[in-house]
């Protein structure tokens, strides 16, 4: 990781700072996320409705959410969410989806049926397509064909935009060459980004790329996993599983930070997870925390009513070089 981060700077004083919206990873996910129908499915909904009444706009899902033979689910209840929207609502929404590139899926028509697939789980609202993941790392042939035919999906109108997620910055650099010859734009990025995983901003890393380029930066995992939203406290329960290993591996050794964030959080009134949220704003992306209560989805609303200080910002951005660990990288990202 390089030693330096753009301290907040290039979003210039009279631009708005993103939004927030909503990562829906957890719904379906019982690996991971510990998920069941009857235990779950009433606050996913609740959650869903808190957070459209609260103006969060941006929901990202994925066809391969959902463990096991719950695969899909966070689609299916994703759209069963919006088919109890108003239609002028569900204008105003932008769903994204995932497509994962799955062996199987190869060609430049390998995703049209898991398009079509996750199109009718979402109940026809979709708007944005990504590649889930990049292949470069173990199949480098398989992308371009996969994104020809995303490409080509937008070409036909049958989806307003596409997107990405882990590419790195000399692959985006690519595949915007090969998007801009087709006279097809990209939307967005989506990448790892939270203060105990900013490489993204780092000199010449997907942040710069993606500003240059006019693309828009989307920070997945932006609380890492939780551990950046003051876990332990409050009274809530410390996870189990995977979760639970990994806040015992680097709790013990980000204290420096979260006592610099929960000070921060208290000169303003707000939560660890807000200046976490907020932390991701400042540097010009777009946070979408995984959201599965209504309070969690308050929380992220309220962030969106304040703003770090510059100083602020740098002094987080010293404690997240410093620190002596980071979150695991997602294996399939590419350079
Ligand atoms: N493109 C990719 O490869 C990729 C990879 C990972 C994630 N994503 C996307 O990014 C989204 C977010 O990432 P993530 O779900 O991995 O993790 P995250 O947003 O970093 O953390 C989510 C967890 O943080 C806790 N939390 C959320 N809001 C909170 C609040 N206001 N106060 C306190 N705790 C709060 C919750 O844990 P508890 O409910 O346990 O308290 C929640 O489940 C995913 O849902 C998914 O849409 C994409």
């Amino acid at each position: 990781m390089a030693t330096a981060l753009p301290l907040g700077g290039f979003l210039g004083p009279d631009s708005g700072l993103p939004s927030i919206g909503v990562g829906t990873w957890a719904w379906g996910n019982q690996f991971l996320w510990g998920y069941e129908p009857e235990r779950h499915d009433a606050a996913l909904e609740a959650t869903f409705q808190r957070a459209v009444e609260l103006g969060l706009t941006f929901f990202d899902t994925a066809d391969s959410y959902g463990t096991g033979r719950l695969q899909g689910r966070s689609e299916v209840l994703l759209g069963g969410f919006l088919a109890t929207l108003p239609a002028a609502r569900l204008a105003g929404l932008c769903v994204a989806t995932k497509l994962a590139p799955f062996p199987w899926r190869v060609g430049r028509s390998g995703y049209a049926r898991a398009f079509e697939a996750s199109r009718q789980r979402l109940g026809g609202k979709l708007d944005r397509v990504q590649l889930h993941w990049s292949t470069a790392r173990y199949a480098p042939w398989q992308e371009g064909p996969l994104l020809e035919g995303l490409a080509d999906l937008v070409d036909r109108q049958e989806v307003a935009s596409l997107g990405l997620s882990n590419l790195g910055p000399g692959r985006l650099e690519l595949v915007l060459q090969r998007l801009a010859a087709r006279g097809i734009p990209l939307a967005s990025l989506q990448v790892q980004l939270s203060l105990l995983a900013p490489d993204a901003l780092a000199p010449g890393g997907v942040a710069e790329v993606c500003r240059h380029a006019g693309v828009e930066l989307i920070a997945y995992s932006p609380l890492a996993l939780g551990l950046l939203s003051d876990p332990g406290r409050n009274g809530r329960p410390w996870p189990v599983g995977p979760r639970g290993w990994l806040y015992r591996r680097l709790l013990p050794r980000i204290e420096p930070l979260l006592v610099e964030m929960r000070a921060i959080a208290k000169a303003h009134g707000a939560s660890m997870a807000e200046v976490a949220l907020n932390w991701c704003r400042a540097h010009g992306a777009r946070p979408i925390p995984g959201l599965r209560t209504v309070s969690q989805a308050e929380t992220a609303a309220a962030a969106l009513g304040w703003r770090l200080e510059a100083s602020e910002v740098g002094a987080l951005d010293r404690l997240a070089i410093a620190l002596p660990v980071r979150m695991p990288a997602n294996p399939f990202q590419s350079n």
